[in-house]
């Protein structure tokens, strides 16, 4: 399916400066990028992003890393771009993480783990992306391969 996908460097990917190599390997697996949003992540939008989390024991720790810090919030849209999305970050936890993933060339553990991603769930990524983007925030453009 030509789809969109929502994909976010999060704050241990900024601040160790890696989000220009996170959006390189996407640009050249040959994803568009249609939205992007360098921002600081509300107590709130963190607990609706990850409200799925909400009675896991990590979840307090997870919403206060995620607002820690910057992070790079894009939308990225091609062929089946959830799936090519997860494959390209690799397992969640680093040490599982395949070599030439962005996580396993990058992620430090389970939380510092560099970059969150729509999973493959029906209406996951349509969630996400408008949890974090108005309509009028993505463009459309052809892309030139
Ligand atoms: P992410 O893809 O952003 O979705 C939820 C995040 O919770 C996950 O990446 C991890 O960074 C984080 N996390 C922290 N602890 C755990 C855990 N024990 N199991 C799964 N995810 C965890």
């Amino acid at each position: 399916d030509h789809e969109r996908t929502f994909l976010m460097v999060k704050p241990d990917g900024v601040q160790r400066g890696i989000a220009g190599d996170v959006v390189s390997r996407l640009e050249e697996r040959g994803l568009k990028l249609v939205g992007a949003k360098f921002m600081q992540i509300s107590q709130d939008l963190a607990e609706q992003h990850y409200a799925e989390h909400e009675d896991k024991p990590f979840f307090e720790g997870l919403t206060d890393f995620i607002t820690s810090g910057p992070v790079l919030a894009m939308v990225w849209e091609g062929q089946d771009a959830v799936a090519q999305g997860r494959r390209m970050m690799g397992a969640t936890d680093p040490l599982d993480a395949a070599p030439g993933t962005i996580r396993g060339d990058y992620g430090l553990d389970l939380g510092r783990n560099v970059i969150h991603g729509s999973d493959t769930e029906e209406g996951s990524a349509e969630r996400e992306i408008d949890l974090f983007f108005d309509d009028d925030e993505l463009v459309d453009y052809e892309r030139v391969d």
